[in-house]
């Protein structure tokens, strides 16, 4: 009878702590995997820097299929300062004193005429050097060509993504440092180049300046091919206010990638109807007259970079100034993996402390039984311990 009623009673602790057990063990096997994880990680990063260093033998072709492949193929690719990037609207930094961006020169006349090539990469439009960024910079920045980023009807093609959503296209507006030659002696300075970034929507209306451009890419369909298009006032492909931007160092989005980029990325976007995009997205060829579709580089890490805002967000409001020291991307990581590390260690202190009370209750419940059934008290003679307890406690005091 006895017996009866306690084995149930038993059998319901041995399952519990097993299964506590079983806890306590898979919670280390994690920290075990992440441990293992991480150092898989560093060997995978010292793989590829190995690679680099090998060097840049074959730096003839690229293609957008293949991103990881520029990596190997142009050590700057795998900088910590690449572009496109992520622009995170919460963690941007509010800097009023960012010098409003002047344009000078963009109102371009019907002539001369401008060349507009499909290189294979791109759409391209070769802009005359009468075109300058007067202020916004430390120095005057000189205009050399415009072209753009797009992808297919379903899947849109901006190369900077806000909050981690692309527009459907966008364009860039690259500029020189007027202290240098030109943009192949710029590109590789540290403070050589200046690109302006706009994101291109779809609105109801087709936009008669892009239509400049856009009208005549059906005599560039084939690879490295070109035409001559009037000039026009290229002011007019920028969004309205240029008031509003984001600004970080980074880097060309296309091999070499140097890092050499002073970015602007504008807040406000352009507006091209849907036919309008489906023209960019569906007329030019490029190399095995494939579609030219989809050139876009992949957002890249910041590696601890600032973004900095020329406006309020909602959410930049007033950080300039209160905000820490921005941390890096990788201290983030640091951060955040031992927060992690902190709760499971925490977790499996809690379970540790549960097994073992457990344990000790029902060591205490089998010890009274024992007590109670064979009378072992007589033996531990707890009463005289207690005695002793008192009369050591006496003295100590
Ligand atoms: C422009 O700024 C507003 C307000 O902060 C923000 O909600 C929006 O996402 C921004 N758009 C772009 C393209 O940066
Ligand atoms: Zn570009």
């Amino acid at each position: 009878m006895r017996n009866n009623t306690k084995l149930p009673v038993e059998n319901f602790r041995t399952e519990e702590v097993s299964m506590l057990l079983d806890m306590f063990l898979i919670l280390h096997l994690h920290v075990l995997v992440i441990a293992s994880s991480s150092s898989t990680e560093e060997d995978g990063s010292s793989e590829r820097d190995a690679e680099h260093s090998k060097g840049s033998s074959h730096q003839h072709h690229w293609g957008y299929h293949d991103q990881d492949a520029w990596l190997s193929a142009f050590e700057h690719c795998s900088g910590k300062a690449q572009s496109p990037i992520n622009i995170d609207t919460h963690k941007v930094f509010y800097e009023p004193k960012l010098p409003p961006i002047k344009l000078e020169g963009f109102d371009l006349t019907g002539s001369p005429a401008l060349t507009l090539i499909n290189n294979g990469h791109t759409l391209q439009l070769s802009l005359p050097s009468s075109m300058r960024i007067m202020r916004g910079f430390d120095h005057v920045y000189v205009a050399a060509q415009l072209h753009f980023h797009w992808g297919t009807k379903e899947i849109p093609g901006s190369e900077h993504i806000i909050d981690h959503v692309h527009f459907p296209a966008e364009i860039h507006v690259v500029h020189y440092n007027s202290k240098y030659a030109d943009l192949i002696e710029a590109g590789s300075k540290a403070d050589g180049l200046a690109v302006l970034g706009g994101f291109i929507g779809i609105g109801l209306h087709d936009n008669d300046n892009y239509e400049k451009i856009l009208s005549a890419l059906t005599d560039i369909s084939i690879e490295e091919s070109d035409t001559e298009i009037p000039g026009f006032n290229v002011r007019h492909l920028l969004p309205d206010s240029l008031d509003r931007f984001y600004r970080y160092s980074g880097s060309l989005t296309t091999p070499p990638c140097f890092q050499t980029v002073s970015w602007t990325v504008f807040n406000d976007s352009i507006r091209v109807s849907r036919r309008q995009l489906a023209a960019l997205e569906d007329t030019l060829k490029t190399e095995h007259n494939k579609l030219l579709s989809k050139n876009f580089r992949a957002p890249q890490l910041l590696h601890g970079r600032k973004v900095l805002a020329s406006f309020h967000t909602e959410s930049s409001t007033g950080k300039a100034r209160e905000a820490p020291a921005p941390e890096t991307q990788d201290n983030k990581i640091m951060e955040s993996s031992g927060h992690i590390l902190a709760i499971i260690f925490g977790v499996l202190f809690a379970v540790t402390l549960l097994v073992f009370s457990m344990y000790t209750y029902r060591q205490q419940k089998n010890y009274s039984k024992l007590k109670k059934d064979s009378k072992l008290n007589v033996v531990y003679k707890p009463a005289a311990i207690e005695k002793d307890m008192d009369q050591t406690t006496v003295t100590v005091t």
